[in-house]
């Protein structure tokens, strides 16, 4: 909108902008440039380990949760597709062209998921934002999850369609929000996180597939952090549920977590996918996954079907982290069946502090604050993998007890 000439202050520098002033303030007032939880360089794979600052740290700060980045097949399979393919897709796949690669890791989600095709995009946030962004138009109604992922939230922006939160996970509110609307739209998009990244608790799915058989709604999962995480094989949701292969109309994953790659998938219904394949922006106007990334993906979907220590060791990883935890009194909130673990701290300060203490003395976590999650709710974000072993599990969480006792940092611990 234009405000009126004499209104208007130009402003001609970045740094003259509020947006900036802001940041500049906050960074200063929170981060010190000597020690700062933020852009750790890790110079090696993330597993249960990783090297920086010239020595190994045990690491729970990563979301490579089945181990697969820096497995040695999913490595092989990536070179050798450098050495057939070298290293870009180099544009859109339906100019360009594709490789047969593609399409049989997309037929390889498809049938993991349960879905009759699937899409592979580059990115996983750029898969929502582009899908949640054009599904819905005028006339159509976009409900989603109030903890839902910045990428789905930049989608309902996007979209030219009405679109409100409900409370997190509290399927009752979103029935009345039907029965009262449902009537006023034409299309209505349901949008949940199988697993919730700051809480680490697990959708109660299947009611959201209650609701949307019901009301007549299209229900969209995000399982970024549900892939390769709960279900025998790490199928996610479904498999975890035992839901049947059409309970939910848009299965989306991103390939950068449990797969150890990059890029994001959409699993669905055969017309759906097709449509998508001609239609949607973020995959049309964009290039394919580079080749190294497809063969490591495929091989990963492969390796989570056929080596059922993956899903044992993760199991028992998260089982001890939750049960290590609790015998501590420390609070893990939600958490306790995925491979999210958050510690609560309480202030920004104190994560802030407690992050920074602990990578000294090799254990790296990084802290999730405001407005990641609500004020004064600050934690440790504990990220568990089937790489860990359980002793560096109770050596992480010992020696968060000892350095919260140097600090004076009194952790918030649940009543006996
Ligand atoms: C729930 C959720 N969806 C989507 C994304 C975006 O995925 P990517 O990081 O692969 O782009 C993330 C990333 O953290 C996420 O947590």
């Amino acid at each position: 909108m234009e405000t009126a000439a004499q209104e208007v202050q130009r402003i001609t520098r970045f740094e003259d902008t509020p947006e900036y002033r802001h940041f500049a303030a906050r960074k200063q007032a929170l981060l010190s440039d000597t020690d700062n939880p933020y852009f750790i360089a890790h110079d090696s794979p993330l597993t249960d380990k990783s090297f920086m600052d010239g020595q190994w740290v045990l690491n729970f700060g990563s979301y490579n949760y089945a181990g697969m980045s820096g497995r040695q097949e999913v490595s092989e399979a990536a070179i050798d597709a450098i050495r057939r393919y070298g290293t870009s897709a180099s544009g859109s796949r339906l100019l360009a062209g594709e490789k047969t690669l593609d399409r049989e890791l997309e037929r390889a989600i498809a049938q993991w998921k349960h879905t009759e095709d699937a899409l592979v995009l580059v990115g996983g946030h750029s898969t929502n934002v582009t899908f949640v962004g054009n599904f819905c138009h005028d006339g159509d109604l976009i409900l989603y999850d109030a903890l839902i992922h910045n990428s789905v939230a930049e989608g309902c922006r996007l979209a030219h369609a009405t679109a409100r939160p409900f409370p997190h996970n509290d399927w009752e509110a979103l029935e009345r929000i039907l029965e009262r609307r449902r009537d006023k739209f034409a299309k209505v998009l349901i949008c949940v996180e199988g697993v919730y990244s700051m809480d680490g608790d697990i959708s109660p799915v299947p009611e959201f597939v209650r609701i949307k058989k019901r009301y007549g709604c299209f229900l969209m999962v995000d399982e970024a952090h549900s892939t390769c995480v709960i279900g025998e094989t790490g199928g996610g949701v479904d498999e975890y549920f035992g839901l049947a292969p059409e309970d939910i109309d848009i299965k989306m994953g991103t390939l950068s977590k449990g797969l150890g790659a990059c890029g994001g998938y959409l699993a669905g219904s055969a017309s759906l996918i097709e449509y998508l394949r001609y239609s949607l922006p973020g995959f049309v106007f964009s290039v394919g996954i580079s080749p190294a990334l497809a063969a490591a993906t495929l091989c990963a979907v492969q390796l989570m079907q056929t080596d059922p220590s993956i899903m044992e060791n993760l199991r028992r990883n998260v089982a001890c982290f939750a049960q290590e935890a609790r015998k501590r009194r420390l609070d893990i909130g939600l958490a306790g069946k995925t491979a999210i673990l958050p510690v609560l701290v309480g202030p920004d300060a104190d994560a802030w502090a407690l992050s920074n203490h602990l990578r000294h003395r090799g254990v790296f976590v990084p802290p999730a604050v405001y407005p990641a999650v609500p004020k004064d709710q600050a934690r440790l974000r504990f990220c568990v993998t089937a790489a860990h072993r359980p002793e560096q599990i109770v050596e992480a969480l010992n020696k968060l007890e000892e350095t919260a006792c140097e600090l004076g940092i009194a952790l918030p611990r649940i009543p006996e």
